[in-house]
């Protein structure tokens, strides 16, 4: 089976793109993704952070979350003995592009738009076939307004999209008041692609030390709904790529992702768990369904279960959650 596509003008072997985490902070684990089959790979985010202060210095804030942005931290880089400040990432980048024969995507996790651009342009000079900007902004400050927070996201990606030449993707998060609204503007901003939706990382306590400690969960397949609804709402609505990320556990998932309108699918939690060769069977599993169901291309099963074009979409959405309750409770679910 055929599964080649493309994603921001990419032309990738297959639609399945393992996303940030772990797996790619070394040479060896990027070959690793590689081999295991993956159409594209996207490198763990080099922090904002880490752009401002020396390394040292970074590893240092770990430790004393309150003054840095204690939701962030969980995502920190902690490979013992490798370089994981700007230089150390750039000379890994510039190996992978080398290494593998895939396109290898740069991530930047800041919010802030000063300091981004110089890297960005360094990350296109060390070979990476695109820039995702992980805008990982938390709005902790109750006198943040919607509209600010909004503002700041398409600041960040204008001064980005502005320095470099290569596609640049921003990975959101879900929580906007209208996410389709910060779609849009950022689509009609130029991004290349619009990764749906980023994971935050909300800390637990430690009931035991009194303490707050972050945590980093790995996702399950109905984590995928949110994602895939907002994928579903907009296909055809943007020119940009759309990439879908989160809850991928079985090759249905992949297949769901594709059929809501997805160009890739992206995968973290299932190469963490099942190690990258597991890219292969989520791939397999595509393939047989394809065949199984007549499907000869990945182009034919995208968007095919895509929100109908019609003028009241909430309405839509609205029919559906009714039918859903009504089901719910029809099933006694709702005991009281
Ligand atoms: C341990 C770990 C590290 C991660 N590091 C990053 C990162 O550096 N940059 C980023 O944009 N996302 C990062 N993520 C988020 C993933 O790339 C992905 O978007 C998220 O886990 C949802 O996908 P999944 O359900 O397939 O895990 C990380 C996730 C995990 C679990």
């Amino acid at each position: 089976m055929d599964l080649s596509t493309g994603y921001m003008g990419l032309a990738l072997r297959n639609p399945l793109v393992a996303s940030p985490s772990p797996l790619s902070h070394t040479l060896d684990g990027i070959r690793r993704l590689a081999d295991g089959g993956v159409g594209a790979i996207v490198m763990f985010s080099l922090f904002e952070e880490q752009l401002r202060e020396r390394a040292e210095r970074t590893y240092r804030l770990v430790d004393e979350p309150a003054e840095s942005f204690p939701e962030a931290l969980g995502y920190f880089p902690s490979v013992a003995g490798e370089d994981v400040g700007p230089r150390g990432y750039l000379d890994l980048l510039e190996r992978a592009v080398s290494a593998v024969d895939i396109p290898v995507i740069a991530s930047l996790n800041g919010i802030t738009p000063e300091s981004w651009t110089g890297y960005a342009r360094a990350m296109q000079d060390a070979g990476a076939a695109a820039i995702e900007l992980n805008i990982y902004y938390f709005p902790a400050d109750p006198e943040v307004s919607g509209p600010d927070v909004e503002q700041r996201h398409v600041d960040v990606f204008r001064r980005v999209k502005a320095a470099v030449t290569v596609p640049v993707a921003v990975k959101l998060k879900p929580y906007f008041s209208s996410p389709g609204a910060i779609a849009l503007r950022l689509d009609e901003a130029g991004a290349d692609g619009l990764v749906l939706f980023n994971r935050f990382i909300y800390p637990d306590i430690d009931l035991e030390r009194l303490a707050v400690r972050p945590v980093v969960d790995l996702s399950s397949p109905a984590d995928a709904r949110l994602p895939r609804t907002w994928i579903a709402l907009l296909c055809g609505k943007v020119r940009a790529s759309l990439a879908a990320t989160t809850g991928v556990e079985v090759p249905a998932d992949l297949a769901s992702y594709l059929l809501a309108g997805a160009d890739v699918v992206m995968t973290t939690s299932a190469l963490l768990r099942h190690g990258p060769r597991y890219a292969t069977v989520l791939l397999d599993g595509l393939s047989s369904w394809m065949r199984h169901k007549g499907f000869q291309t990945v182009d034919e099963v995208r968007g095919k279960l895509a929100a109908p074009d019609i003028t009241d979409r909430a309405a839509y959405e609205r029919a559906g959650y009714v039918t859903a309750m009504r089901a719910a409770n029809a099933g006694g679910y709702a005991p009281w």
